[in-house]
């Protein structure tokens, strides 16, 4: 690689990149590229932060790092929902430390300086007459709710995120995910690159290699003829009939190559819900009547994924802490007013995603290890079956056509 800086050597990189093949090892293992990402993915793109039952009360707050950036999400007295650079405008410390907590005011620890929950400087000791304090509130993050789900975008010139969200909001609605409760958290340490995280997620070629407990509710992980995909098809088709009368949404939005997805999928028989027996542990979300509403799966690139089944919804959040380890924070939620013990226990609701989730973050170390390895050359992704399952990775295929556009975009 001839050294003119990092922007260069993406240039080569984009440059010599087949399409339909896995990225070159360079992608993976240089350091300031991992920057650029930083810059031009992260810092640019809408990100999920949180669900609205982490801050259900005025004076709620918490707290995230993404992209070299100190994030305060709070509750303010009039009930509004707001995201912050966590910065004192004073000489800059990091105002709160706590990861999440309520208050009603914000006192950097230097000199002072006292924030509201709406970011306002209230007081700042010993300065001038001619001081304004209005001139120096916490740094905005531009924000917005959907659905209950807290998004926020560092950039001062935010990308269009409705289309995401509408097409989400399709799906969800009857869900009442705003109303929805988190029951359990499990913070991860993926020892992987950040891509390995989302190439992964963004296929099924490998569930029938890595993932039983998912290969027994869902049938169409397990495909692998024609014959069989025709046969899915058509049960699909027989479920989809069933989902309008419920009222639910059938029209799917895929990814292709957009930077969201949302779309239903079905179950086998006798399965309702992705638990280890495929039947609900806790009571139906929002205005859902019957259980057979199949699996809703969205997410919005490049850290936000949602899964709803009929009595629980998995939420994760993505965040690189460097080229080699990304954090995962999933969040299991349930309906709000559901009873811890009477009307579900935790574990019945968690475990089938945790023991998922390990066999995924298991591969995604492996993958790691052998593509930043010297040997490592790029391969091709598989097609796949044509038709609604085509259970190849024309998902992680269209990911990295989508990541290329982002890197080279000055
Ligand atoms: S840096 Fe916050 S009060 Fe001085
Ligand atoms: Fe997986």
């Amino acid at each position: 690689m001839s050294d003119n800086g990092v922007a260069g050597r993406v240039r080569e990189l984009v440059a010599r990149h087949r399409a339909g093949w896995t990225l070159e090892r360079g992608f993976y293992t240089d350091r300031d590229l991992f920057e650029l990402e930083m810059e031009r993915v992260f810092r640019r793109g809408w990100l999920y932060a949180g669900h609205v039952s982490q801050v259900p009360r005025p004076g709620d707050f918490f707290t995230w790092e993404v992209a070299g950036s100190p994030i305060l999400v709070t509750r303010d007295a009039r009930g509004e929902v707001h995201a912050f650079l966590n910065v004192c405008r004073h000489r800059g410390t990091k105002v709160c430390a706590d990861p999440c907590g309520n208050a009603d005011r914000f006192i950097c620890p230097y000199h002072g300086w006292t924030y509201g929950t709406d970011g306002k400087l209230l007081a700042a000791r010993l300065m001038p007459k001619d001081f304004n304090k209005a001139d120096f509130p916490l740094g905005r993050v531009a924000s917005t709710v959907r659905d209950g789900m807290i998004f926020m975008c560092l950039s001062d010139d935010a990308p269009d995120l409705d289309a995401a969200v509408e097409a989400i909001h399709r799906q969800v609605e009857p869900y009442e995910l705003e109303k929805a409760r988190i029951i359990h958290t499990r913070e991860y340490e993926v020892r992987a690159n950040w891509k390995i995280v989302v190439e992964n997620a963004r296929e099924c070629y490998h569930c029938v290699c890595a993932h039983p407990e998912l290969c027994k509710l869902m049938p169409h992980v397990a495909i692998d003829s024609p014959g069989q995909m025709e046969q899915f098809e058509r049960e699909f088709a027989a479920q989809s009939s069933l989902w309008k009368e419920m009222g639910l949404s059938t029209e799917g939005v895929p990814m292709g190559d957009r930077e969201f997805h949302a779309m239903r999928f079905a179950f086998r028989k006798g399965v309702t819900t992705q638990t280890m027996d495929g039947r609900p542990k806790a009571p139906l979300l929002g205005r859902l009547a019957r259980p057979e509403a199949g699996v809703v799966a969205c997410s919005i690139l490049p850290a936000y994924w949602l899964e709803v089944s009929c009595d629980y919804a998995l939420v994760w959040r993505l965040t690189p802490a460097d080229w080699g380890l990304t954090r995962v924070r999933a969040d299991w939620l349930v309906r709000g007013d559901a009873r811890e013990g009477v009307d579900f226990h935790p574990k019945g609701v968690s475990e089938f995603w945790e023991a998922t989730l390990d066999q995924d973050w298991g591969l995604c170390a492996r993958n790691h290890e052998g593509v930043t390895s010297v040997g490592y050359v790029p391969g091709p992704f598989a097609p796949g079956l044509d038709g609604r399952a085509t259970l190849g990775e024309n998902g992680p295929a269209k990911f990295v056509e989508w990541y290329l556009r982002r890197i080279s975009d000055v």
